[in-house]
């Protein structure tokens, strides 16, 4: 395993480029399952978690090609299995994307139950629960959700309790084929699901409500091929905002979004940073004290939760008090033992954490625990006095595209090492 050493207290300055959304590259390379034909998916990052999907999409049947360095050719004629192995899921929970279309296409689909990971239990059972509505019978066997459709699926009415992305994803692909309308309500509304019901909707897909939480698909018979371009990733954008304003410096992010980041801006603000934001490019620059704000994480547009380590990690260098509250996830606080590790004062209390900015933290040997949780840790590393090293950044590799590589260029003393 590897680890990733900074020695920190140097600001960041430069351009950095944006890579396209991780959380959207999974579900639109899963939709290639739907027809058959040769898809062209451009500005796909390239990470740890795409390579596991391209791997999944080949053990189907599906061929693909990368063009250039962001550009993937898919060709799903001969997608003809219908199992995702446990091996398989147990590494990226998001494998559960390929139920909806393997049910839509051919009419049956047999996928591992992903298993807990470090944030929690991440059940499926709203998935579930959604394509049962749409006339899948559906059975648990020996950890595998095995789902039949054999005269194929027709509309329903899905009522999610929460907003769940990947489950809003999931019965958009499985009702774009269905035999009548399906309508999705309180359907998670982010930017990623935009992404995708574009690409069913170039495809041949009739979809109403993108954007909105009720969405309303009319199934349509036959779909086909197509080109599409995965947008830029507001998390690994929000992490380079935040890094900036531990580190300090003056940096400009290049074909990125900004509207998508509409919660985390206005707090950054707050914070103190200044944010100048053009159509495809955002500069921040930090330009004093922090203060500390309070935060609540939520369903898009909130504040999202894959951003909330990586604040966390900011607050410890304001001064003053911080209440984090995470809504969305029941563990998502293993950053803080590490954090603490480097000197940060933050008191966990159920789904809150309470930061008391000492404005300063001590380089230290920390590990990471997953994905978001390893990326506060990188920003902590960076305005922490001294070294730090960062051990298990495999966990990083699955969702940040050339992070090392990227911070280097801005001025950051960093290198990754075999452990
Ligand atoms: C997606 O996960 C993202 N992953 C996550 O990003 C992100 O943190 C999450 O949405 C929330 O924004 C991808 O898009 C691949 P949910 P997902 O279903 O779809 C509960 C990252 O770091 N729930 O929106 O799995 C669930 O436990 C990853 O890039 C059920 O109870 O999340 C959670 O509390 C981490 N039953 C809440 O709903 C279900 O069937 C929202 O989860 C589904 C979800």
């Amino acid at each position: 395993m590897d680890k990733i050493i900074i020695e920190g207290g140097r600001q960041l300055h430069g351009e950095v480029r944006i890579s396209g959304a991780k959380n959207a590259a999974l579900p639109l390379m899963a939709a290639t399952l739907l027809c058959p034909g040769k898809h062209i998916l451009h500005n796909v990052p390239d990470l740890r978690d795409t390579r596991t999907m391209l791997n999944l999409l080949e053990i189907l049947g599906a061929k693909w090609e990368k063009v250039g360095e962001t550009t993937l050719h898919i060709n799903s004629d001969e997608v003809d299995k219908f199992e995702a192995s446990y091996d398989l899921v147990k590494t990226m929970r998001a494998s559960v994307l390929v139920l909806g279309p393997l049910l839509a296409r051919l009419g049956r689909a047999r996928v591992s139950l992903p298993g807990g990971c470090a944030i929690g239990a991440r059940p499926i059972d709203f998935h579930m629960q959604g394509l049962k509505k749409l006339g899948v019978s559906l059975t648990l066997q020996q950890g595998y959700v095995e789902g039949a459709a054999e005269d194929g699926l027709q509309g329903g009415t899905v009522y999610f309790d929460v907003p769940s992305v990947t489950g809003t994803e999931n019965i958009l692909m499985a009702a774009v084929l269905a035999r009548g309308t399906t309508i999705i309500k309180n359907a998670a509304r982010e930017p990623e699901i935009g992404n995708l019901i574009n690409m069913l909707t170039d495809m041949g897909g009739r979809i109403e409500g993108r954007g909105t939480d009720k969405l309303t698909i009319h199934g349509v018979q036959k779909l086909k091929a197509v080109e599409a371009t995965i947008i830029p990733d507001r998390i690994e954008t929000g992490t380079y905002l935040i890094a900036v304003g531990a580190a300090g410096g003056d940096m400009t992010l290049t074909h990125c979004n900004p509207s998508h980041l509409p919660s985390l801006i206005e707090k950054l603000r707050t914070v103190g940073l200044e944010i100048e934001e053009g159509d495809t490019a955002i500069r921040v620059k930090r330009v004093g004290p922090l203060t500390s704000v309070d935060i609540k994480t939520m369903p898009y547009p909130g504040f999202p939760t894959d951003l909330q380590a990586q604040i966390m990690t900011l607050m410890t260098f304001s001064k003053g008090l911080s209440v984090i509250h995470e809504s969305i996830f029941e563990n998502r606080f293993m950053h803080v033992a590490e954090l603490r590790r480097m000197g940060a004062d933050i008191r966990v209390d159920g789904g809150r954490a309470v930061v008391n900015g000492l404005g300063k933290l001590m380089g230290a040997p920390v590990m990471a625990t997953d994905l978001r949780a390893s990326a506060s840790l990188v920003v902590a590393g960076l305005a922490a006095e001294g070294t730090t090293e960062i051990s298990r950044v495999y966990h990083l590799d699955r969702g940040y595209d050339d992070l090392v590589g990227k911070l280097k260029g801005v001025g950051a003393e960093i290198r990754r090492e075999k452990e």
